[in-house]
């Protein structure tokens, strides 16, 4: 969900549809667009500036904030997320300035996750603590590897030493509430010494990390290097060890793998992230930011997704000149909210309850769409999956072939839906 500074809020309490509408909550997502430096491997909308002109955009994030609270019609914010591009690079000035212009505009319960993306710094005594001090409560660290040699593939400007660094001054800051990135798939990457590395992680890091599998991205350096010859392909098939081993790994250190990405332990789940998953409303505000709301403010019962104006400069223009830089704006319909639904909330171990689903779709039960599909039984036969009392959720080895699981149970949906009964509610 991070991408740039954006500031990232989702609804925790039950979506409901038009007529049963209930006061809503959500989470809150702003973008920080700009990076020190283009890492070989990133398609985020990011850009490296000769100079930023941080007055004028912490004035647009908070303007564009506290239109689109306004337009959500909002009137709790449960979490923010301030990602990016690099919003460790923003000033803890405007972060205080976005957290003072969302609770002026909705309430934000004082105890709130309030994350910032940081990336490690060469520099020790950073600002860290100023960001803590201006509202920032969970840091999420860019750490990527601890092997000099890979860190300088993929473009970083830390090494392993200031990243563990960062790390621990992190934790001292913000004891249980520090959360690292870490890549796996690189090019030439071997299964033994990627291990290695997530085992020496794991004398270092606090409660929760993210595996992500490097996905080669066209209009990257790194693509062109591959495309070109000069650095291996990924292998998927050593990608996938890496992933069944490193999750063993962490399993045994004590962390509950709570998403198909990511793992805490003593509770450190992401409030932010668990509620994307489980389809809530979030603003995203800034350049490029996304979001998925309803703009009740505006009289509208239809969920939209949002993407705001890519281009900083033209991002702020239009915020002069409008309030807000949206540049497209999708109506989702019921089935494609159904579809999101059990996409996103098959990502977690907890999968979708009968409870969850019946606030999406009242009338069509789980059972009822998946019950009696001959390919879905087989599923469940082979323990990938399991559709209970609890609801449907995919096993410990489901859960690491999500994406082909999906390919029998999306179209499963979109059948029982054109085969439903038409339900009686207004736009159904
Ligand atoms: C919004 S990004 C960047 C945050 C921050 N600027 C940084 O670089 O650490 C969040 C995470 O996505 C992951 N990521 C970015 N590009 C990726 C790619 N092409 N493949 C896999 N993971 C990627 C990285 O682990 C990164 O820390
Ligand atoms: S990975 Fe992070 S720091 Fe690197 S270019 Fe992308 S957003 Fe910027």
């Amino acid at each position: 969900m991070g991408v740039g500074m954006g500031l990232g809020m989702c609804a925790t309490k039950p979506w409901k549809w038009p007529g049963q509408l209930s006061p809503c909550t959500c989470t809150h997502c702003p973008q920080w667009p700009y990076c020190e430096k283009r890492c070989s491997y990133c398609n985020f909308n990011k850009y490296i500036p000769r100079g930023v002109e941080e007055a004028a955009m912490q004035k647009c994030l908070v303007t564009e904030a506290q239109t689109l609270l306004r337009l959500s019609g909002v009137q709790r914010v449960e979490s923010v997320f301030f990602g990016g591009g690099t919003p460790s690079l923003a000033s803890p000035h405007t972060v205080a300035a976005v957290l003072e212009a969302v609770a002026q505009t909705a309430h934000l319960p004082a105890d709130s996750e309030v994350t910032l993306e940081a990336n490690p710094t060469s520099t020790p005594g950073s600002r860290l603590a100023e960001f803590g001090a201006a509202g920032v409560n969970r840091l999420s660290i860019g750490l990527q590897s601890l092997d000099n040699t890979e860190l300088r593939l993929l473009g970083r400007t830390h090494s392993a030493r200031d990243a563990l660094r960062t790390l621990a001054e992190a934790r001292r800051l913000f004891p249980g509430r520090v959360s690292v990135d870490f890549m796996l798939g690189l090019p030439a990457q071997q299964v033994g010494p990627w291990l290695g590395q997530l085992q020496e992680l794991l004398h270092h890091c606090d409660d929760h990390l993210s595996l992500y599998q490097l996905s080669l991205e066209r209009g990257t350096a790194l693509f062109a290097q591959v495309q070109q010859g000069t650095l291996p392909a990924p292998d998927s098939e050593l990608a996938a060890e890496m992933y069944q081993r490193g999750r063993a790994v962490l399993r045994e250190a004590g962390f509950r793998q709570y998403e198909v990405s990511n793992f805490a332990r003593n509770g450190a789940l992401s409030t932010h992230n668990w509620t994307y998953w489980q389809c809530g409303q979030y603003l995203g505000i800034g350049p490029g930011a996304h979001g998925r709301f309803m703009p009740q403010g505006a009289g509208s019962h239809t969920r939209e997704a949002r993407i705001q104006t890519l281009e900083p400069d033209n991002w702020m223009k239009e915020v002069m000149m409008f309030g807000h830089g949206t540049r497209k704006r999708v109506p989702l319909g019921r089935l494609e909210l159904l579809e999101e639904v059990l996409a996103l909330g098959l990502r977690t171990d907890v999968g979708i309850t009968h409870q969850h689903w019946q606030q999406f779709e009242p009338q069509l039960t789980l059972c009822d769409v998946f019950g009696a599909n001959k390919e879905v039984q087989e599923l469940l036969e082979q323990g990938l999956l399991q559709l209970d009392h609890r609801g449907l959720r995919c096993s410990w080895e489901g859960l690491a072939v999500l994406d082909s699981l999906l390919l029998t149970l999306l179209p499963q949906l979109q059948e029982a839906w054109q085969q439903r009964t038409p339900s009686p509610v207004p736009g159904g």
